[in-house]
């Protein structure tokens, strides 16, 4: 068989470039899902791959997790780096497929449920209320990313953790090296050495955790995966420590992301600020659309385990398929009106959480701290604009705003 050709437009999903640009970037993925909606792509340093830019594509590919699996090949990274992580070992929830990621998923899977949200939601609404506050003390002008958007959802991730605030500085540089590593101005160092320092630093304070959670065992999240049982056994040292860096990593730059995001298009969509102020119970739908408008989250992949087809597009047993949720999220054939921006948005049938066994753990968690911000915010908002150009990290993964200038009045 003849290799198959490449789209151009299809590049832009190994370009962290491309995801800093939403104009250019709907723009191709607009052409990609008229055009090439299985488009295979063939670019120096990756190992090749299909992107799949409809909504219906990738619900039926994540439907079918035994022929689609997780592993080896979660996420898109360089061949090289997909090669560094491998030889360190770390294997996450997003790692695995069942059934050994039902078992582990399970473990921490309560402190995700409602009853345990319900019991969060009094420290998260004081969390929104403490950094609105910040907001409104420390003047009229802020960086609303650096100063409150990235701030506020690792407050709350490690309070479900139950970690110190002192150490949460700490914890945030990490978060940001491992996520943001593809944008020069959030990266500790150019070299892969120093990359691999910051993750290896996360990995010692992770394994000092669990000691000490051993040792003294309390009430939190922390707590229930250091001394969780598999079998009887206590898991390893290295799955100990990658279910932490997933809960910590996961649950911040996304839900940081979708608030800054959020706050962005409300402040250029004046008319649906002000129809959310003059109707809050709109909120729950106003949460979704941000999610939706966001998705902070660009892509996951899977790997068939046999010869398959997508779209009648032939897809060999050992080739990868990337799922482009950013791409899916404006599908013209699941949204009236994609490109608008609606506070009232219902059904809104967005997929930025994934769907089926690996449907997002914090989803709820999420909901709630944007529904906590913006419930805070919101009524206090006598005025508010852009001060500055918002600026987007150069990510091919998890990403969004990094610089979000405002000038605003609150009450
Ligand atoms: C708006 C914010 C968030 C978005 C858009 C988001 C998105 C996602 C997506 C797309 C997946 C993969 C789903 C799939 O493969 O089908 C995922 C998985 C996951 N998310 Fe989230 N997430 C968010 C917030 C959070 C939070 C707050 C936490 C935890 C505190 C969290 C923890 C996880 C975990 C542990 C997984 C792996 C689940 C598994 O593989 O079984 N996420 N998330």
């Amino acid at each position: 068989m003849s290799a198959p050709t490449m789209d151009e437009a299809a590049k832009l999903f190994a370009d962290p470039m491309a995801y800093t640009d939403e104009a250019k970037l709907h723009a191709a993925l607009a052409h990609l899902r008229a055009n090439a909606l299985v488009a295979w792509v063939d670019v120096p340093n990756y190992r090749p791959f299909w992107a799949i830019t409809k909504h219906a594509d990738i619900m039926a590919i994540e439907r079918a997790n035994t022929l689609f699996t997780n592993s080896p090949r979660p996420v898109l990274m360089t061949q090289e780096a997909d090669e560094q992580q491998a030889a360190v070992g770390i294997s996450t929830l997003i790692h695995m497929d069942d059934p050994q990621h039902r078992v582990v998923r399970a473990i921490g899977a309560d402190w995700f449920r409602p009853k345990a949200m319900r019991a969060l939601k009094l420290r998260v609404d004081e969390l929104a209320k403490r950094f609105v506050d910040n907001m409104a003390e420390s003047g009229d002008q802020c960086d609303f990313v650096q100063e409150v958007a990235v701030n506020y959802p690792l407050y709350v991730i490690m309070s479900l953790l139950g970690l110190p605030e002192s150490d949460f500085p700490q914890m945030l540089r990490y978060t940001q090296e491992l996520f943001g590593n593809d944008d020069a101005e959030l990266q500790r160092g150019t070299s892969k050495e120093d990359q691999m320092a910051a993750l290896l630093e996360m990995f010692q304070y992770f394994t000092s955790l669990t000691a000490s959670r051993r040792a003294n065992p309390t009430e939190d999240l922390a707590s229930a995966i250091a001394n969780a049982t598999i079998d009887g056994e206590p898991l390893s040292d290295i799955d100990t420590v990658s279910y932490y860096v997933i809960i910590a990593t996961a649950g911040h730059d996304t839900t940081s992301a979708v608030i800054s995001g959020g706050l962005q298009a409300l402040i250029e969509h004046p008319d649906q600020l002000a129809r959310l102020r003059d109707n809050p119970e709109l909120m729950p739908l106003a949460v979704e659309e941000m999610i939706r408008w966001v998705t902070p989250v660009k892509e996951f992949m899977r790997t068939a385990r046999e010869d398959t087809t997508v779209r009648g597009v032939p897809i060999a047993a050992g080739d990868s398929v990337l799922l482009s949720y950013a791409s899916a999220n404006r599908d013209e054939d699941v949204f009236d009106n994609p490109f608008r921006f609606d506070v009232g948005r219902d059904p809104n049938k967005h997929n930025a959480f994934g769907y089926g066994v690996h449907f997002c753990l914090g989803a709820a968690l999420a909901r709630m701290e944007v529904n906590s911000f913006f419930s805070e915010l919101v009524p206090r908002l006598e005025s508010i604009e852009l001060s500055g150009d918002p600026q987007h990290i150069a990510t091919i993964f998890v990403g969004g705003l990094k610089h979000l200038p405002i000038r605003y009045s609150l009450k």
